[in-house]
């Protein structure tokens, strides 16, 4: 059965801690936050004051993607605001092994991020340093976009890495997702299921996460 990180770039703003005590009492397991900064992604969202306003009121792992150019500047900001997790994309920096040494240093788990047009082979020589890698199922950017299916392969590539090597990262998934799009990844090897529109764009958000669930029981 797959993890499921509801994406609160979808969730009602105004009314956010309602929104977080319904996934968390509805069995997410993460909470992902979407760090937008309107250079290596066009839209802005929200920075490190946010994550540590969550965090006094979530038990959930808070899972933090950056899409950011030259994150290394910002971790230490996300890790004091109580990050459990932060992505870092592999194109917005010349020096990723140095950012993810940056996350480990803070005590924090490290994750690797790739973008749907970015070979596996890019990242293979931190793969043995990080705790979970996200494959990006469409553009990074925006919520409510349609899942590319030419990303699964990279899904499958990496779950026989993670055996080949011995390693035990989370394979996570973000974009698009939904309970037709989350059987075959999960098939691949992806054991994390990020889901922003699917979630909260509906009336019962427990209800769809539970679809998840279901549907790779
Ligand atoms: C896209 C973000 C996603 C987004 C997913 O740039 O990284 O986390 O919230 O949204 P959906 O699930 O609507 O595709
Ligand atoms: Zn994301």
């Amino acid at each position: 059965m797959i993890k499921v990180a509801p994406s609160i770039l979808s969730a009602d703003y105004v009314n956010l801690q309602r929104d977080i005590e319904k996934v968390e009492k509805g069995g997410a397991e993460y909470l992902h936050i979407d760090v937008m900064d309107g250079t290596f992604v066009p839209s802005i969202s929200y920075g490190p004051g946010f994550v540590k306003a969550i965090r006094p009121i979530s038990k959930l792992i808070l899972d933090v993607h950056l899409m950011v150019q030259n994150p290394e500047h910002l971790i230490q900001d996300f890790v004091d605001a109580g990050a459990d997790v932060i992505g870092v994309q592999v194109e917005a920096t010349s020096h990723i092994h140095r950012a993810l040494q940056l996350i480990k240093n803070g005590g924090v788990k490290a994750e690797v991020v790739i973008n749907p047009g970015t070979p596996v082979s890019l990242i293979e020589p931190v793969l043995g340093m990080v705790d979970q890698v996200l494959v990006m199922t469409v553009n990074p950017g925006f919520g409510g976009q349609k899942f590319l299916p030419e990303t699964v392969a990279k899904i499958a590539e990496l779950d026989k890495i993670k055996q080949e090597r011995g390693l035990n990262y989370d394979i996570e998934i973000d974009g698009g997702v939904n309970d037709k799009t989350v059987v075959d990844c999960y098939k691949a090897g992806a054991t994390v299921a990020v889901a922003g529109s699917y979630v909260f764009n509906s009336d019962d958000p427990v209800a769809k996460m539970n679809s998840l669930k279901e549907a790779t029981k």
